[in-house]
């Protein structure tokens, strides 16, 4: 028998999957930058090359997305810790405040791409799909932006830098 699944099961359970650290990051129809630090990030298809995120509607980033039609995924590198913390909210930190940490760049639509970022993704909703507390966007990826370095991953709540097997 399974625990039963409460919310804090549930969290104990997801915090068990290692998840990449991201900056899902949007604009609003006016231009003022918003976005936050999300795992639930997840490739769907090749054809057309496809992402999925999934973002609390209360934040910001969510309206921002939702209005424009328009997000990029930042994938940050494994000494950017400080920036995920920055783009979850610590020490009270919303809306273009955030932004002061990192460099930033624009794309063609305007949305903020990290200039440190190991890859960086401008989408396009395709799809919306109401899930609970969240919404979950697929987005057809048109731009694509290589960088370097080793991704962030949070796991067992923590922050952690990928590993070969000894
Ligand atoms: C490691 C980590 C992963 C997160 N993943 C997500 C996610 O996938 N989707 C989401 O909506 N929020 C996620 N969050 C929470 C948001 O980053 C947080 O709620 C954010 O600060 C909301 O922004 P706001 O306060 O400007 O509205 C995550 C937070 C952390 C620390």
């Amino acid at each position: 028998m399974g625990a039963p699944i409460d919310t804090a099961g549930f969290r104990n359970a997801m915090a068990r999957f290692p998840g990449a650290v991201t900056l899902v990051t949007a604009r609003t129809a006016q231009g003022a930058r918003r976005g936050i630090t999300a795992t639930a990030v997840c490739s769907v298809t090749a054809e057309p090359p496809s992402v999925l995120v999934c973002l609390n509607a209360r934040t910001g980033t969510c309206a921002a997305v939702a209005e424009t039609g328009l997000f990029a995924v930042n994938l940050l590198a494994h000494a950017a810790a400080d920036v995920a913390l920055a783009f979850a909210g610590q020490g009270g930190l919303s809306g273009e405040a955030k932004f002061a940490r990192g460099l930033w760049q624009a794309d063609a639509e305007g949305l903020p791409l990290l200039q440190d970022a190991v890859v960086a993704l401008s989408c396009r909703v395709t799809a919306a799909l109401e899930a609970g507390s969240h919404q979950v966007f697929i987005g057809r990826i048109d731009g694509l932006h290589l960088g370097e370095g080793q991704a962030l991953v949070y796991a067992q709540s923590a922050f952690r830098g990928l590993a070969p097997l000894p």
